[in-house]
């Protein structure tokens, strides 16, 4: 199974990430950092600890990374994920502890204690991650792939053309496309296809486990909450599509193309600039989500979460 470190800012589809990775056969999920995005680093933490905690995984560590962008102020997302970051459900005590180490100390240790390298899937601000490669360069070596959900190759969800985490630290993001890295996008274009609709939604709760619970008020609150700000009462279930490209890679489709960051442009800040025709004769510089299998996709969130607490 490949080694995965989840970097992530819970946030109600982080959560289904986490689960969709630490159930599944494919991945060995031996750590979990965290960002400020969705809500506050405090909250994002807490939140992690607690996916964990309700699923029964007790024995990956936890750390926190940055509280906020490399150079800009932190933008939330309150009005999607609640004031906590998981509204809905009434929230547990955590018993999963936050680790002491900093989110880049933890993924360096991660990868000096594997065997072989290891991926990171990044469902949040990918800050951490550019933290990493900016001060511990020589870490590369160890890291597999990174595989992001964030961008679009069309329009945006929180600007016209912007999506949310690629928005919320363009710098970031340009700092790790460069970094010569594998990087994969996984963007709205294709996680618009991962609706939970009310079939998807019985699907993901089958189980009748104590995680499946869970889930489903974090389900119900968040289609609410698409549907008020987006008119989308089947929300988009973003971030457990980054963890289906190597869990089960069949499940989408990667174009090897030119992905640019727009960190300036007076409107379209934080815009990803896919060029999937080959239009500016630029060398690719990532692979680029471009087709999803929904069907194949949801059946294996649904397994992994049918075999957590
Ligand atoms: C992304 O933004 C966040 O609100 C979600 O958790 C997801 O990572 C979608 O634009
Ligand atoms: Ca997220």
């Amino acid at each position: 199974s490949i080694p995965v470190i989840v970097d992530c800012d819970p946030g109600h589809d982080d959560v289904f990430a986490l689960w969709f990775a630490a159930g599944h056969p494919a991945l060995d999920l031996l750590a979990v950092t965290t960002v400020g995005g969705n809500v506050a680093l405090e909250h994002t933490s807490r939140n992690a600890r607690i996916a964990l905690t309700v699923a029964g995984v007790t024995d990956v560590p936890v750390a926190a990374g940055a509280a906020g962008p490399l150079v800009r102020p932190l933008e939330t997302a309150e009005w999607i994920h609640g004031e906590n970051g998981l509204g809905g459900p009434e929230l547990p005590e955590p018993t999963v502890p936050l680790d002491p180490r900093s989110a880049t100390e933890l993924i360096a240790d991660t990868i000096a204690a594997s065997a072989e390298p290891v991926a990171i899937i990044a469902t949040g601000p990918i800050t951490n991650v550019a933290v990493l490669l900016r001060d511990r360069p020589e870490l590369a070596d160890g890291i597999r792939e990174i595989v992001w959900m964030g961008g679009s190759t069309d329009r945006g969800n929180v600007t016209p053309y912007a999506e949310f985490n690629a928005w919320v630290d363009p710098e970031a993001l340009a700092l790790v496309v460069r970094s010569g890295v594998r990087f994969t996008m996984v963007g709205l274009n294709v996680t618009h296809r991962a609706l939970v609709t009310a079939a998807v939604r019985e699907r993901l709760v089958a189980a009748g486990t104590r995680t499946a619970a869970f889930g489903e008020e974090l389900l119900e609150f968040f289609c609410r909450t698409n549907d008020e700000v987006f008119g989308m009462p089947d929300g988009p279930l973003h971030d457990p599509v980054a963890v289906a490209v190597l869990a089960d890679p069949a499940c989408v489709e990667l174009r090897h193309t030119r992905l640019d960051v727009e960190l300036n442009g007076s409107e379209t800040a934080g815009a990803t600039s896919v060029d999937l025709d080959g239009m500016l004769r630029r060398e690719p510089n990532a692979w680029v989500a471009t087709v999803l299998d929904v069907d194949r996709f949801w059946a294996g969130v649904a397994a992994s979460v049918a075999r957590l607490a």
